[in-house]
């Protein structure tokens, strides 16, 4: 019988758990199985059953990201070993670890490095994780707080500096963010308005003007505006720009970034393929950077830093919207639709998530 009771934030500002006992015999899970098909759904297992690790936590929450979404579907190829619980990040309370770095009650969390892929991920009541990829969480950050963020945020995050670092400044003009009402473009809105930027918002929603204006955007243009047009060349508008999209989208950034302008390439939510042309970096020496969480490792403590203070977004704690663990399919669905908004997290405690297994 698991005991564990959760109370109001501490001198930390992390939410405070006891964990009393041990690991139920089984709880809940979001399971990826394949046989002719990809299918998900939610599952009973049994701790024995997930991948080895030194550390076992509850979950308090998980964000869902679009390569979670990705991870279900047939064409998406994210998972290679089946079955696999889902979920490229989570917060929450070691309950067991054989680790010293780590002792029952500390407010943890994991993200990206092929958690939910690779490894069973956070997208479960209870999650064991090798002590390696386990940090605390940030302090100035709660456990909410953290899983909101999670992959999006860090990736937003990771943008964002690596765009300062190539020269990108506030005076110089408007940055673009399309893919702006998901979860990395909603972020990056967020940061870089916060950071003094002008921002420029894309999205392809008609309706969500008003959310993307109140995360800072300055003004709000429609991806179904922007023309596929042959001109190798067209008015240079943006000193930089942050794409999660891709495809059209990304060609059409190439376009119109200033001189010098810098695009960092994110995402691909749009599409894979960038059908452009030399003339944008020979003629206006624009740059385009590639973004991959994985590849900064040496980044990771300044950018979590960054992430509880200077970059922490203004909205963090309106920008999710929390579900309970059954609810997750849905969600999948309406983001691989295009349809998120926002982080969408998962919610293990009550009132927002699905009863513990006590
Ligand atoms: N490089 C990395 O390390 C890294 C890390 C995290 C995520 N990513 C990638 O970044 C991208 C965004 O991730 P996310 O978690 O923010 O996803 P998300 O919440 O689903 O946001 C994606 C947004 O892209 C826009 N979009 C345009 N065309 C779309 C389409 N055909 N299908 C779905 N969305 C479309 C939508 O925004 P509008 O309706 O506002 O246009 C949508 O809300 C994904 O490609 C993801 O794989 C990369």
């Amino acid at each position: 019988m698991a005991a564990i009771t959760f109370s109001s934030a501490g001198a930390t500002g992390h939410s405070a758990y006891h964990a009393a006992t041990a690991v139920p015999p089984s709880f809940k899970a979001f399971r990826i199985c394949r046989g002719e098909r990809v299918r998900a759904g939610i599952a009973n297992v049994s701790l024995d059953e997930l991948t080895p690790g030194e550390v076992v936590l509850r979950s308090a929450y998980a964000g869902l990201n679009y390569k979670d979404a990705l991870a279900t579907t047939d064409h998406g190829n994210v998972i290679r070993h089946f079955p696999r619980v889902g979920g490229s990040d989570v917060t929450g309370v070691v309950v067991d670890s054989t680790d010293p770095r780590f002792r029952p009650g500390d407010a943890v969390m994991a993200y990206a490095g092929g958690l939910g892929v690779d490894e069973d991920g956070g997208f479960s009541e209870y999650v064991r994780l090798r002590a390696a990829r386990v940090m605390p969480v940030p302090d100035g950050l709660d456990l909410l707080e953290a899983a909101t963020l999670g992959v999006a945020g860090f990736t937003a995050a990771l943008a964002v500096h690596l765009l300062q670092e190539s020269g990108m400044r506030p005076e110089a003009g408007s940055v673009l963010v399309n893919g702006a009402t998901g979860g990395v473009g909603s972020m990056a809105v967020d940061m870089l308005s916060r950071l003094g930027y002008r921002v420029s918002a894309m999205s392809g929603k008609v309706d969500h003007d008003d959310m993307l204006r109140r995360l800072g955007a300055a003004e709000v243009i429609r991806s179904g505006s922007i023309e596929d047009c042959a001109k190798p060349l067209e008015r240079a508008r943006w000193s930089g720009a942050i794409d999660s999209v891709g495809g059209t989208q990304l060609a059409w950034l190439t376009r119109t970034v200033q001189p010098r302008g810098v695009i960092a390439s994110v995402g691909n939510a749009g599409g894979n393929e960038l059908v452009t042309s030399v003339l944008p970096f020979i003629l206006r020496g624009i740059r385009l950077i590639g973004v991959n969480v994985s590849f900064y490792g040496d980044l990771e403590a300044t950018l979590w830093q960054r992430l509880a203070t200077d970059l922490k977004p203004a909205h963090l704690g309106e920008s999710a919207e929390i579900v309970a663990l059954d609810q997750l399919p849905d969600r999948i669905g309406r983001m691989l639709a295009g349809l998120a908004t926002g982080r969408t997290v998962v919610g293990f405690q009550r009132p927002h998530g699905i009863a513990f297994t006590d």
